[in-house]
Parts: structure tokens; sequence; C-alpha cells
């Protein structure tokens, strides 16, 4: 395994129970800077994320997390090892004020010093701190989610879906904390905005029906005419 290679699948088969939704998967991702995961609904976008999280048990397939097999491995080794995973729902407990969900970040930081980084890195959280988090708005309720992930100083950092439910004039503010994020270290971004996620990531892989269907060098990804008839509904 090349040494600035993070993650490493290959062959990846998932899904839930008999059903299964990841055909082979194979991808590659490199210590630092975002790669991006697009596809149109159904396509096993979020399924892959939880499969690599452990969240679900892959059906075959190797998962090498810095050349070590951790496809067996539980979710809480994995957060462990250095994976940082926002989930496409139920990422913040809307009962939970944001401060209270903010400090469950803090795992594998105990001197919680993470905190005034996340602070400043997402400002409108510094004045909500003691709200619950369930009357934030969308956005707010992204970032949040994105920061206590990040709290968790991970090495490779999973979003599904960052900007979903967010409001239009907020989605470039994420954008701009995903490639600040992305030089520090490494993202997997999942992504329906594929402007946005072509101009974070360098690297994209097109998923259709549970197959990466098109890969490439974002540019070259997003000239190609085949994008769209991967996309289309
Ligand atoms: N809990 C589940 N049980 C059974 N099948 C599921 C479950 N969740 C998803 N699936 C199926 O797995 C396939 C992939 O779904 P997945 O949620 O991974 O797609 P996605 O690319 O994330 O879509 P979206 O863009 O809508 O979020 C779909 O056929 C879906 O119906
Ligand atoms: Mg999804």
């Amino acid at each position: 395994m090349s040494d600035d290679l993070l993650l490493q699948v290959d062959g990846l088969d998932g899904g839930y129970g008999r059903s299964q939704a990841l055909f082979g998967v194979s991808l590659r991702v490199p210590r630092r800077g975002a790669i991006a995961v697009l596809g149109r609904n159904g396509a096993g976008k979020s399924t892959l994320l939880k499969t690599l999280f452990g969240e679900l048990p892959p059906m075959a397939g190797a998962i090498r997390l810095d050349g070590a097999g951790i496809e067996g491995e539980p979710a809480e080794r994995r957060v462990r090892r250095g994976i940082g995973y926002v989930p496409q729902e139920h990422a913040i407990f809307a009962k939970l004020t944001v401060r209270e969900n903010l400090l469950l970040g803090c795992v594998r930081q105990p001197d919680r010093s993470g905190l005034d980084y996340v602070l400043d890195f997402f400002p409108k959280l510094a004045q909500r701190l003691p709200q619950t988090a369930g009357t934030l708005s969308g956005g707010e309720r992204k970032m949040l989610a994105i920061g206590r992930a990040v709290l968790g100083r991970p090495r490779l950092l999973m979003l599904d879906e960052p900007t979903e439910g967010v409001w239009v004039g907020v989605i470039e503010e994420i954008a701009e904390r995903l490639k600040q994020l992305s030089r520090e270290m490494a993202v997997i971004l999942v992504e329906q905005h594929i402007e946005l996620a072509l101009e974070v990531a360098g690297y994209a892989y097109v998923m259709d029906r549970g197959h990466v269907a098109l890969e490439g060098a974002a540019a070259p990804v997003k000239a190609d005419p085949k994008l769209m008839h991967h996309l289309a509904p």
C-alpha cells in the first residue's frame, strides 16, 4: 500500500440482510484531500459509508486503514483508529444542547481543547451553545454535526450529504469549511450538489446501482458525458 494512501477499499459487497446494495466497490483515499462519492438516490452512497464506519457488516471485500484490515471491527474501534462520520440522518441529539452535543465529540481528546477550535471554525455555533440542538436551523445542525465529528480529531472524516436541507446562502460557507478540513485530513464527501462536490474534491467516484460506474479526477469527471447518464433519475 502506498504511503500517501490512508484508506484502501477492495471488492466491497454490502447491504441489508439478504438485500445486497454494494457490489465490488473499490476506492482509494489519500491522507489529505477530499474524494467525492456521487450518485442518484438509492445508488448506495449511504450504504457505503455505513459499511466503512462499521454500522453495517460487509458481505465481502477488504477495508484497510493504514494497511490494517478493519472490515471485522466494530464502529467504536474504527472511531478510535481515527474515523469520523457524519451520517445523513440523526447526526445530532435534538434534545441535548449544542454544548452537550459538542462535548460528546471529545472522545479521543479528554482535554476538550478542540472546542475553541470548532467554535472559531463555525462561529454561529458559539452563539448557540446553551440552546437545544432541535431548535437549530438546517445549516446550523449540519455545522454542529460536522463540528462534533471534528472534535474527535479524525484522520478520515466521512460526510453524508452535509448540505442537504441547508439554505443556499449557507451552503458556500459549509463548502469553504470542507475545503479547509480537507487540507488537514482525508475526507470522503457524499453529495447531491455535484458542482460543490467537484469544487471541494480532487477525485470523484460515481456510483450507480451499488457499483462504481465512473471514477477519475474531478475535472474530467465533470466534463464526462457519462456523468449525467449515471446521475439522471
Ligand atoms: N435499512 C435498509 N434496509 C433495506 N434496504 C435499504 C435500507 N437502507 C437503504 N436500503 C436500500 O439500499 C439501496 C441503497 O440505498 P442508500 O441509502 O445507500 O442510497 P443513497 O445513494 O444514499 O441514496 P440517497 O441519495 O437517497 O441518500 C437502496 O436500494 C435502498 O432502498
Ligand atoms: Mg444516502
